[in-house]
């Protein structure tokens, strides 16, 4: 499993790639909202994004027409070699997703839900997917259920022919909202988890790792003294 960001938060993005795990970033209009992210100054933050990360970092089209996401898609993977174009889940997305991806353009499907969804945007030529946990667990369904099903049906099928450069599709589990989630998406074969910082922070931690390191530093305090 290799593991993003899912920010667009600039410091947390470079404490997060000092820590030597970091493959990519996914990004969203809320998350550029929440940093409070200006229309003009979007190219430029995404460029930045993409110098911090030494991997795909997701850039998501805001338009709902093929016409108009095809246009945000050419100038979005224009900003720098490692963008990826997120795309909603929806007909003209699978639409736009055909035909960035005919030109070579990586796609992130995002706000998938089902497997049929999941298997559209594989056969549009997306190269990721990203099934939403968290949020399906909020209305009452479970999200990681939902998830191990579109990574046995993904599994199923070779879609490298669906892709220009014959890549295979990779699944993301997003909308992450735990380390027990990443866990449970690393058990069923997910290849990607995207992370929000205070969640990969968690997966760092736990309590034995804790005592273990307070007990090993007061015997070598003893050592010393000895
Ligand atoms: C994925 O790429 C999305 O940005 C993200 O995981 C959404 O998660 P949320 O449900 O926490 O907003």
């Amino acid at each position: 499993m290799k593991f993003f960001l899912d920010t667009a938060d600039l410091r947390e993005i470079e404490e997060a790639a000092s820590w030597g795990a970091l493959a990519g970033v996914t990004t969203n209009p809320s998350l550029y909202a929440r940093i409070g992210g200006r229309l003009s100054g979007f190219p430029d933050h995404i460029k930045r994004i993409c110098e911090l990360v030494d991997g795909p970092v997701s850039a998501e089209s805001v338009s709902l027409t093929r016409a108009d996401i095809i246009r945000d898609g050419r100038e979005l993977a224009a900003l720098a070699e490692n963008v990826v174009v997120k795309i909603p889940t929806m007909v003209e997305g699978l639409a736009a997703t055909r035909v960035l991806a005919n030109e070579g353009i990586a796609v992130n499907m995002t706000l998938c839900f089902t497997v049929p969804q999941a298997i559209l945007a594989a056969r549009a030529g997306a190269r990721y997917i990203s099934p939403f946990v968290g949020r399906f667990d909020d209305i009452s369904e479970d999200g990681l259920g939902q998830l191990e099903d579109i990574v046995t049906a993904i599994g199923n099928y070779d879609f490298s022919q669906d892709t220009v450069k014959g890549e295979q599709v990779e699944v993301i589990a997003a909308s992450i909202r735990s380390a027990n989630h990443v866990a449970q998406a690393a058990l069923m074969g997910a290849d990607i988890a995207t992370v929000p910082f205070d969640v990969l922070k968690k997966m760092v931690s736990h309590p034995l790792t804790e005592r273990g390191l307070d007990a090993f530093m007061k015997d070598w305090e003893k050592v010393q003294n000895a």
